[in-house]
């Protein structure tokens, strides 16, 4: 199926990608984990998105979904639904070309009545070579903007 010609700029990114991370933050205990990453080309002008984590005891850890969609050549809009309560929506900007660019996004928050208060994000999507680096920060649970998830992920 054709990649839609708004997304040449992140087609690169269109697979399935594995690899470990590691998470912190000041309130809990550092962790580790395995994510996998999917973009989906449906001939649409949006990538669809699939992100599965699991314990090193390979019990399911977060999982998120979402649409990725490049309204123009250099900037990204990333919606994202957290199974936790929050609806995130990403906005930033595409630097880089072919298989070596980055995706810097920062997400506006809805949280649900009950969910842990997330208050702002930042995701950063690094392709280069042969992986995706993935680094996300949040303002959450009344700490200000601090680092929660580093991963290197490789093609399956
Ligand atoms: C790779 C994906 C992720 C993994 C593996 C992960 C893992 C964890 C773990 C193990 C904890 C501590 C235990 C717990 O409260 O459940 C935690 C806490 C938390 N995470 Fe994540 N997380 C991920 C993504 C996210 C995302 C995308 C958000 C926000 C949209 C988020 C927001 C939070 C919040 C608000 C807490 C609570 C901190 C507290 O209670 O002090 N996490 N996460």
């Amino acid at each position: 199926m054709d990649l839609h010609p708004n997304l040449t700029p992140v087609a690169e990114l269109v697979g399935t990608w594995r690899g470990p991370g590691r998470g912190e933050y000041p309130t809990i205990e550092p962790f580790e984990y395995t994510e996998e990453l999917t973009f989906t080309n449906v001939g649409k002008p949006f990538l669809v998105y699939l992100q599965r984590t699991w314990s090193p005891a390979g019990a399911p850890m977060h999982m998120e979904s979402g649409f990725l969609r490049v309204p123009s050549p250099d900037v990204v809009e990333f919606t994202i639904a957290q199974p936790t309560g929050q609806s995130e929506l990403a906005e930033g900007r595409i630097t880089g070309s072919g298989a070596d660019f980055t995706l810097n996004l920062r997400s506006q928050i809805l949280n649900s009545g009950t969910a842990k208060h997330v208050e702002e994000t930042e995701r950063n999507y690094r392709r280069s070579g042969d992986t995706i680096t993935v680094d996300f920060s949040m303002a959450a649970v009344g700490e200000p903007m601090t680092h929660h998830l580093s991963s290197t992920l490789r093609r399956t």
